[in-house]
Formats: C-alpha cells, sequence, structure tokens
C-alpha cells in the first residue's frame, strides 16, 4: 500500500502543477505558440519560442502515464476497495479524454468552449485523483491500527 500511496501522492502534485501551468499558458496567451499535434515546431527539441507550451504538453504526459499507473496498481492491489477502484479508472478515462481534448483546442484553435471544457475536465480529473490518494490514506491509517491493536492483543495475551 506504500506504492499506491506514493504513487497516487505524486500524480496529485504531479497534477496541480500542470493546473497551475495551464493557467499560466492561457493567461499569458501562449496557447498556440505550438500550432502542431502532438509535437512542437522542432519535435522533442524545446525552444524558447514555445517552452511554456511545450512544457505543458510534456508534464501533461507524464501526468497521463502517472494516471495510468496509478490505476493499474490499484486495480492489482488486493487491498484496495471498489471506490478506489473506480475512481481510478475514471481518472484514467478522463485523463485519455483531456489529453484528446488539449489536441482539439490546439485544432480548433483555442475556442472558448473548448478552453472551458478544458478546464472542467482538468478539475473532474483532480477530483478523481484526490478520491484516490484518500482512499490509499485510509487504508494504510486502517491497516496500522489492525497491527497496532494485534501487538497490544498478544502482549496482553502474554502478561
Ligand atoms: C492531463 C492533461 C491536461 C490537463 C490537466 C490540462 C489542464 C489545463 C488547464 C487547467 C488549463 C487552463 C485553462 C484555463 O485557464 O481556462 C490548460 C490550458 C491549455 N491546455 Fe491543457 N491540460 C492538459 C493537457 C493538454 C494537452 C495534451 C494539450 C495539447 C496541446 C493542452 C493544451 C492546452 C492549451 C493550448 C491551453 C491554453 C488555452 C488558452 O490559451 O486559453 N493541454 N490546460
Amino acid at each position: 500500500m506504500y506504492l499506491l500511496k506514493a504513487l497516487s501522492f505524486t500524480t496529485l502534485a504531479v497534477l496541480f502543477s500542470l493546473i497551475f501551468i495551464g493557467g499560466y499558458v492561457s493567461a499569458s496567451g501562449v496557447g498556440l505558440t505550438c500550432p502542431d499535434w502532438p509535437l512542437c515546431p522542432q519535435g522533442l527539441v524545446p525552444h524558447e519560442d514555445f517552452i511554456i507550451e511545450y512544457i505543458h504538453r510534456s508534464v501533461a504526459a507524464t501526468t497521463g502515464i502517472l494516471v495510468i499507473a496509478t490505476m493499474a496498481f490499484t486495480l492489482k492491489s488486493k487491498d484496495a476497495p471498489r471506490g478506489m477502484k473506480i475512481a481510478s479508472i475514471i481518472a484514467a478515462g478522463t485523463v485519455i479524454g483531456q489529453i484528446t481534448l488539449g489536441a482539439i483546442v490546439i485544432v480548433e484553435r483555442l475556442h472558448a468552449i473548448l478552453v472551458t471544457a478544458h478546464l472542467g475536465l482538468g478539475l473532474v480529473l483532480f477530483s478523481m485523483v484526490l478520491m484516490t490518494l484518500l482512499y490509499a490514506l485510509k487504508i494504510d491509517n486502517q491497516r496500522i491500527k489492525t497491527t497496532a491493536m494485534s501487538s497490544n492483543l498478544s502482549a496482553s495475551k502474554d502478561n
């Protein structure tokens, strides 16, 4: 469960920073500095002309990998409750939808409704990743309590 806790915390932290970067992309008006999809004009090579958008896409790709890895480990875990599995599946579906929507935002030249939907879907994704983390923390707490109780029990039997 430690792995799941660490993974879902890392995913949430990276996603939180991505939402900040996205806000900066939008507010500073650099959303179309990378007009191609999926790569920027110089492929994988970053350039100062489109560095913010390049970072947004790279962190989005990292987030996608982390969210899908969290779902894979959650589904594999015997301790994960049903709610945690459902939250991680919704998060994985949402991250794929969000990355696809990001591409459409570029193709449609920052259409206002699409950018707003991109922000909204980002919040749904954040909620699902947060829920997965809260479940992971809850399971860990329960495990600590159970271990403490059983060691107290065996200590009182010995006395
Ligand atoms: C997990 C993936 C992603 C998340 C959570 C995310 C989140 C965000 C957020 C919160 C914003 C700010 C929206 C606003 O202030 O209204 C934003 C802006 C933006 N995102 Fe993403 N994003 C993701 C992936 C992508 C991808 C893959 C692209 C593709 C190129 C992309 C393209 C953009 C663009 C162009 C903007 C600026 C829109 C504008 O200029 O108004 N995003 N993103």
